[in-house]
């Protein structure tokens, strides 16, 4: 089974941005981490990181054809987008919203996110590890 994780506006500059909330860890350090851990799961992986909410878009439609499950970190547009929103409800694939950081512990504009309203469930706050525990449910919901 193969699991798209798409990375959203800024992810590109992890490890250097603001290390204090995000780590500093950057974003091949996660996807070597993915990697490893996709290995003991059986599953593909095939991480991606745009800026630009269009290329989002296409990749959760290419998601809808060739994924099996979804990863995302939408960045801030998972605070803005109802585009990524329809993008996602659009799918018939489990889906999980990862945050690095605890966003319902940070500024109010953070608290709520769209795309997490159309995902089967949320990670937030647990750095780099979100990725691998979300791995780790979607390879159960793909089997369930
Ligand atoms: C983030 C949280 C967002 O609020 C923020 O805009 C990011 C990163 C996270 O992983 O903690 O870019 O998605």
């Amino acid at each position: 089974a193969t699991v798209f994780i798409l990375n959203g506006p800024n992810l590109n500059l992890l490890g250097q941005r603001e290390p204090h909330l995000y780590g500093h860890e950057t974003l091949d350090d996660i996807e070597a981490m993915c990697r490893d851990h996709a290995v003991d799961l059986d599953l593909e992986i095939d991480l991606r990181q745009s800026n630009h909410e269009g290329v989002l878009i296409d990749w959760v439609h290419e998601a809808r054809r060739l994924a099996d499950g979804l990863i995302c970190n939408f960045g801030a547009y998972s605070h803005t987008s109802i585009a990524l929103h329809d993008a996602l409800k659009a799918c018939d694939l489990p889906v999980i919203e990862v945050h690095l950081s605890n966003i319902h512990a940070r500024e109010t504009f953070r608290h709520a996110s769209y795309t997490a309203q159309a995902a089967q469930g949320m990670i937030a706050g647990l750095g780099p590890t979100g990725y691998r525990l979300a791995l780790t449910a979607l390879a159960d919901l793909i089997d369930a």
